[in-house]
């Protein structure tokens, strides 16, 4: 059963659109299974650069299907936009497909995601104010609209009627804000359905039927272990499950379906948006971090919040993901750094802890405790084995597996698809990324 998930490690932007687009070359399918178009994944070609924010990362392959999961809230405009912008530049977008059950984000969705905030001046979540939050919570509500039902107009009338009244009467009454017009959001929602009417199918089916025939499927995480909903930093988290967990949910397959769990994680850590993070540096090192590894955010523009690695949230993302291997990003924005630091426990009110805290309070009073390793001068960008990284790159990378506990199979030194590294050689144990890689680099 060869499906496969890619999934964030930490706080998102790890570089899964990298690492999706890498593995999508030996896969037939690639699917993104929640979130919406909060995601920002971006993915360098040559001189070319693409960001995708709905629209799975495998669709730069001509041989790839790109699906819109169930799991996925779906802004249609977005939708339509990218599309645009993808075929505007030679990517055939006819391919794509957007499942029946995906919940539609509104306008009155995106209004109140960003009145929600502004009420909570000073103490926002800093969201990214697409309109996720509330178009989840109307999903649990059940009075989300479908994608199915952006092509069946009456129903469509009848569901605006009921719901609208609603949400304006929240929007003016609470937030003093102006009302939305049912019938203006049914033609616009109308004439969405017409435009993506083509896209717009039952996706478990074709992945049930895919799976069935032996096809590779790879399922794409938006966000990261540490936004989950229920197993992130709740409330400064997204509104779904990035967890390999997710993947199920969100996709239509069953946990035995997938049998590889690939975990995506940078050489540092950074956070968007607000929320507990022990080992964020706001110091020289910070704005290294930041400035060499363009941490702005790809959706809002905003700077990233950096800091060092810790692998007390890493044993925690590795655990509940069940991750079988991990691709580690970003190595080469490590380079001129004289010492570099590795979070390996907490101090919490006085005492050593070495698991992730349940609570955000515990986790606002942890005190990183670190080891510190030689840093490197040599630019990594250009490098293609582990041999040529300098010794002190070597011994970092081999302590983060070591505090992983499975294999890094992939190191990436540079954005760009060809500047990867892959780690696991014959002989070590038998794990699809590098093999799926292998036959990459040789049929290049
Ligand atoms: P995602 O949301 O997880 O897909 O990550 P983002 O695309 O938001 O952020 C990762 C950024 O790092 C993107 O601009 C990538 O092009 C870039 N990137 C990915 N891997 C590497 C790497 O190994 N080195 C460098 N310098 N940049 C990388
Ligand atoms: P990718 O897929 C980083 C963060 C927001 C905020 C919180 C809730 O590119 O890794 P939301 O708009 O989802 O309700 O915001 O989640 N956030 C992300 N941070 N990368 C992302 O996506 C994110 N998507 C949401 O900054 O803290
Ligand atoms: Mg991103």
């Amino acid at each position: 059963m060869p499906a496969t998930v890619v999934v964030g490690l930490q706080w998102g932007d790890e570089g899964k659109g990298k690492a999706t687009d890498l593995l999508a070359e030996s896969v037939s399918w690639v699917v993104r299974y929640q979130g919406g178009d909060n995601a920002g994944h971006t993915i360098v070609l040559g001189d070319e650069v693409f960001k995708l924010h709905l629209v799975p990362s495998g669709v730069l392959h001509p041989h790839i299907t790109p699906i819109i999961g169930n799991g996925v809230v779906v802004n249609p405009r977005t939708l339509i936009d990218e599309m645009a912008m993808l075929s505007a530049r030679g990517i055939d977008v006819a391919r794509v497909r957007v499942s029946a059950a995906a919940h539609v984000i509104m306008p009155y969705h995106v209004a109140l995601d960003g009145a929600m905030e502004s009420r909570l001046a000073g103490d926002e979540l800093g969201t990214t104010h697409r309109g996720i939050g509330p178009a989840y919570a109307d999903r649990a509500w059940r009075i989300g609209l479908r994608m199915s039902d952006l092509l069946d107009a009456s129903g469509l009338r009848m569901r605006l009627e009921r719901v609208v009244p609603e949400k304006n009467a929240v929007l003016a009454g609470t937030y003093g804000l102006q009302p939305f017009d049912v019938g203006e959001l049914h033609e616009l929602a109308v004439e969405w359905g017409r435009r993506l009417a083509r896209h717009i199918c039952d996706t478990t089916r074709l992945l049930q039927e895919a799976l069935a025939e032996g096809q590779h499927v790879l399922l794409e995480g938006a966000q990261g272990t540490l936004l989950d909903l229920d197993h992130g930093t709740y409330p400064y988290v997204t509104s779904s499950n990035p967890v390999a967990g997710g993947a199920c949910t969100g996709a239509g397959v069953g946990p035995l379906q997938i049998d590889q769990v690939i975990g995506v994680m940078k050489a540092y850590s950074t956070r968007v948006g607000a929320g507990p993070y022990p080992t964020e540096l706001d110091d020289e090192t910070g704005r290294h971090l930041l400035e060499r590894g363009r941490e702005f955010g790809t959706t809002t523009g905003r700077r990233r919040r950096c800091g060092w690695f810790d692998t007390v949230s890493l044993r925690y993302a590795v655990a509940v993901n069940s991750v079988s291997s991990i691709m580690l990003n970003k190595l080469d924005i490590l380079s001129r750094l004289p010492e570099i630091r590795l979070c390996v426990g907490y101090l919490v009110d006085g005492s050593r802890s070495d698991t992730w805290p349940l609570s955000v309070d515990a986790l606002a009073r942890a005190e990183p405790v670190y080891e510190t390793f030689p840093g490197w001068e040599a630019e990594l960008s250009g490098m293609r084995s582990m041999e040529e990284l300098p010794v002190e790159a070597r011994a970092y990378v081999d302590a983060l597996e070591e505090a992983a506990g499975v294999p890094i199979a992939l190191v990436s030194v540079g954005p760009e698809r060809t500047q990867t590294i892959v780690r696991a050689g014959p002989g070590e144990p038998a794990d699809r990324t590098a093999r799926m890689q292998r036959t990459r680099a040789n049929a290049a």
